[in-house]
């Protein structure tokens, strides 16, 4: 987590490390902080609290033309003044940003501090800046001194540092990710692209082991040794309105409503002459498969279960694992094992290690997400991509749509390749009703009555999400994010389950979302008139012919279509009711508290 950014050349470069940084607290915002290198002295400035908080302490821009500048998610240390990045050497000459874990942080700490280094803070980070200060006393070069430091550490990081006198940054990753922005007369590094695509969309993407030197009208990328290596320039196609919040209140609300256009992305030149295809995914190439294995955190792992549900349908062997419990879990692996990373970011930790586990036991891996050149995308096998533009706010709406239907598209290419399974009988119409597909999500969006529901139920205990077959998944969807963003307690069940304990907290104050995608409803029906006589208030989440309408007090509707569109338009309907139930609630929507988008520790 946390994210970082660097901005060298020959204007100012205050705003925009500040507007940068704002479009990184996805990842982290719990302090923030920029060191500007402006000919007198390195300034630091930092606070804990939002980027917001940052700007407010500043009476007067500080100016220079080089700076680095870091938004937080705590690992070492609470998120306090102190803790806030950047950090210092002793005497302020050397200033780091960091994302990512200092694993001999401790030792490296005593011995500077044996050395006589002053230490400020909690952080793992702080070393960084002192173990280039010392390695510089006897280094022919900075350059040299940071190649020293960098060998010295052990764990993952992502870092960018300025030195008093030098017009330069130092920048190196391992483990976590840094894409270099090349504009016509300044460089960017960060974390992620959207820190800078309002400059530019040139970008490298850095590997693990590279060390950039960047100079306002030159850079240089060596590898840990001083070799100069090269890397590709690519052209980003997001387009830097999808950075912004636009005309909406909050980046989470935008996301939603942009979900029509996002999946229209998605879809596009997949589907050709009533056949899927992916551009990277020749037909036959999982002919060798006998076993799939999605792993997945969060919302991904939901997406997950939405696709794992349709293979097992297709007769193939499918497992859906949390990421995090793959290594106890997995079971047999091996090279007739695919394993499928979710991961929107690509950078989630625990789904990385998952596919190297994977790797490691000669399983085939591929890649869905949202980022081109993540981690992910580069380790698996072979990647594709979800298309639904950079995603700001920290609770996933379009990526799981869009998600959830390139791994419906990908379920019906793999059902075709795989000798054992048997297409679904549905298939054609599947994909002709997904044309229609962005126009309903649409139709949701102008029509739902998610509002007015949330605000009748504003002051229930508990709220309940229940789902059969392909809308289980739906309803674990549903919960997680109102839960994530409301911060009153929901949880999601498949429906048989409720019975089986949860029952003992169902009142007339927990009201109960019932999902349906239109097809073997009649089980989620029987469930919820069980909860319905205990006093639950029952929301039939689906389309009308649906059963559930009929018992159900309240109905969030969506239009009629095949029943794997319309579980995800019953998630739409369900991302509307956390949405302003946690509007109601006042609740900070885009950044809620404790979390962050992009989890990049384990
Ligand atoms: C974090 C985010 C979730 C996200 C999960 C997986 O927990 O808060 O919204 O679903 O990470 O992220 P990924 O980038 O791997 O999809």
């Amino acid at each position: 987590m946390c994210g970082i950014i660097a901005r060298i050349g020959h204007g100012d470069a205050t705003e925009t490390l500040l507007s940068g940084l704002e479009n990184l607290e996805y990842r982290g915002y719990d302090s923030a902080g920029i060191a500007v290198q402006n000919g007198s002295g390195v300034k630091v400035h930092k606070t804990s609290g939002e980027v917001a908080d940052l700007k407010a302490t500043l009476d007067t821009r500080p100016s220079g033309n080089i700076g680095i500048g870091h938004t937080r998610w705590s690992t070492h240390g609470p998120p306090t003044d102190e803790n806030a990045h950047p950090h210092t050497d002793t005497a302020g000459d050397v200033a780091v940003v960091h994302n990512g874990v200092i694993d001999n942080y401790d030792e490296l700490r005593a011995q500077l501090q044996s050395q006589g280094h002053e230490f400020h803070s909690d952080t793992d980070t702080e070393v960084i800046p002192h173990l280039i200060d010392e390695y510089r006393q006897d280094s022919a070069s900075t350059e040299q001194a940071i190649r020293k430091a960098i060998d010295t550490l052990e764990g993952s990081y992502a870092i960018a540092a300025l030195v008093d006198g030098e017009e330069r940054v130092y920048a190196a990753r391992k483990g976590s990710p840094l894409v270099l922005g090349l504009d016509d007369d300044e460089w960017f590094l960060a974390s992620d692209v959207p820190a800078f695509l309002d400059y530019t969309d040139q970008v490298i993407y850095l590997e693990d082991g590279d060390l950039v030197v960047l100079e306002p009208d030159s850079y240089r990328i060596t590898d840990l040794g001083g070799t100069p290596v090269e890397r590709p320039v690519d052209t980003v196609d997001w387009d830097p309105d999808d950075a912004g919040k636009g005309e909406y209140d909050h980046y989470m609300e935008k996301e939603i409503h942009s979900q029509p256009t996002a999946l229209a992305n998605t879809i596009e030149g997949r589907i050709e002459n009533g056949t899927v295809s992916f551009d990277d995914l020749e037909p036959g190439k999982f002919a060798d498969i006998d076993t799939v294995q999605f792993v997945a955190c969060g919302t991904s792992y939901h997406a997950a279960m939405y696709a794992g549900q349709q293979l097992r349908t297709a007769g193939l062997q499918t497992a859906v694992i949390r990421a995090s419990e793959y290594e106890t879990s997995a079971g047999p692996i091996d090279e007739s094992t695919l394993v499928i990373a979710v991961t929107q970011s690509g950078e989630t930790a625990d789904t990385l290690d998952a596919v190297r586990t994977a790797a490691s036991h000669d399983a085939q891996t591929l890649a869905v997400t949202n980022v081109v050149g993540s981690t992910a995308a580069r380790e698996a096998d072979t990647a594709i991509y979800i298309r639904a533009g950079p995603e700001v706010g920290v609770a996933a709406t379009k990526t799981y749509s869009s998600q959830a239907v390139t791994l419906t598209l990908l379920t019906q290419r793999l059902a075709a390749d795989v000798p054992e399974a048997t297409p679904v009988d549905d298939s054609e119409e599947l994909l002709e009703t997904l044309e229609d597909f962005p126009q309903h999500v649409e139709t949701v969006l102008e029509t739902s009555q998610a509002r007015l529901l949330a605000r009748e139920f504003m002051n229930s205990t508990s709220y309940f999400f229940i789902g059969n077959g392909l809308s289980h998944s739906v309803a674990l969807e549903g919960a997680l994010k109102f839960k994530e963003i409301t911060y009153e307690h929901a949880e999601g069940f498949a429906s048989g389950e409720l019975k089986h304990g949860p029952l003992a907290l169902v009142t007339e104050k927990s009201p109960l979302f019932a999902v349906s995608t239109g097809d073997a409803d009649e089980k989620t029906k029987t469930n919820a008139i069980e909860a319905q006589s205990r006093g639950a208030p029952i929301v039939a989440v689906g389309p009308a012919t649906s059963p559930l309408v009929d018992v159900a007090d309240a109905h969030l509707s969506v239009p009629d279509t095949h029943p794997v569109w319309a579980g995800l338009l019953a998630n739409v309907q369900l991302q509307l009711v956390s949405y302003h139930a946690a509007t109601l609630l006042e609740r900070s929507i885009d950044k809620p508290r404790n979390l962050a988008k992009s989890v990049t520790v384990e």
